[in-house]
């Protein structure tokens, strides 16, 4: 098995090239031996829109005991790391939590979403404009480490107009088929969207009253706070107090991850040309959808 951390040529599964760092084995294992249980929160996300936001979010709303707050910190990061997966799945397991979160960034295709179902488990889908996601994913892969970016340096070395190219010509790994990106991955779960669990959030929602999508989400949740809880938890959640509150353990999150928190910053970055181009591709492929994206609040 691969250690965390260390690159792995991107492998494929089911025809998805999967994001270099993330695995395989762990993805087929959760699928096919692993259960989850009644309680379990999935929060799905595709790579920058949110992810370690909205488990911060439900971190605080599920977890207000304080010893098990601390507890659910041993909460792998993402299903899919590369870890051995008996390991990892035991240990998920064993943890004295009765409710627990996970994130994945995997395609509703490699998710057992039947298992999910059956449980009653909830899933939380989050969505931010596909402008701002893409100028977060260039910034982040411009920071990791470059060990562990080798596979894709041609990628993201030559600018940001190649990488915006290389990024909606989906040849860029994001757990996508060839020739596709963020609009599929929204699509494949939106196909779940009458699932009673199932709750779509945006990103810009969130930063404009984090209050009342922290009520909102704690009744979901079926874990019901008071607004002065609420007002707590969003208090908590703002990008400052987040990162502030980050130790220098998790180094990566605090200065790579934790870049601007902002709502339209990608007009410093797209002609006009390429905005229209989103567009054209969001109006297109999310047609038979509700989803509205918001580019600035
Ligand atoms: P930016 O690069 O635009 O700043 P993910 O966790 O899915 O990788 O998403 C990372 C993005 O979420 C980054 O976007 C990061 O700054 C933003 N983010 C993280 N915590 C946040 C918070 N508390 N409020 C707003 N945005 C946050």
């Amino acid at each position: 098995a691969t250690k965390l951390g260390q690159t792995t040529k991107g492998e494929v599964l089911k025809g998805y090239n999967i994001i270099p760092n993330f695995s395989v084995e762990t993805t087929e294992y959760a699928y096919e031996k692993w259960s989850p249980r009644e309680g379990d929160v999935f929060l799905v996300t595709f790579p920058k829109t949110g992810t370690h936001w909205v488990h911060e979010i439900v971190r605080q709303i599920l977890y207000q005991d304080e010893e098990i707050y601390k507890l659910s910190k041993l909460l792998p990061a993402f299903l899919e790391l590369p870890l051995p997966p008996c390991e990892v799945f035991d240990f998920l397991d064993e943890l004295p939590l009765t409710r627990r979160i996970l994130s994945t960034h995997m395609p509703a295709e490699l998710i057992n979403v039947e298992k999910l179902k059956h449980v009653n488990a909830k899933v939380i889908y989050v969505l931010r404009n596909p402008k701002d996601a893409i100028v977060s994913w260039y910034h982040f892969m411009q920071s990791l480490p470059a060990d562990m970016v080798k596979d894709r340096q041609h990628m993201h070395s030559s600018g940001w107009d190649k990488y915006f190219e290389h990024v909606i010509s989906g040849d860029y790994p994001m757990n996508s088929k060839p020739g596709e990106w963020y609009p599929e991955h929204i699509l494949e779960w939106y196909k779940h969207k009458d699932y009673k669990n199932i709750r779509f959030l945006r990103y810009e929602d969130l930063k404009k009253d984090l209050q009342k999508e922290v009520l909102n989400l704690a009744d979901f949740l079926e874990a019901p706070v008071s607004s002065e809880t609420a007002e707590t938890i969003a208090h908590k959640c703002t990008f400052d107090n987040m990162k502030e509150a980050l130790s220098e353990e998790h180094a990566i999150t605090k200065h790579i991850n934790m870049r601007k928190g902002a709502v339209g910053g990608w007009k410093n970055f797209f002609t006009v040309a390429q905005s229209e181009q989103v567009d054209d591709i969001m109006r297109e492929k999310l047609a038979a959808t509700d989803i509205q994206f918001i580019y600035k609040i």
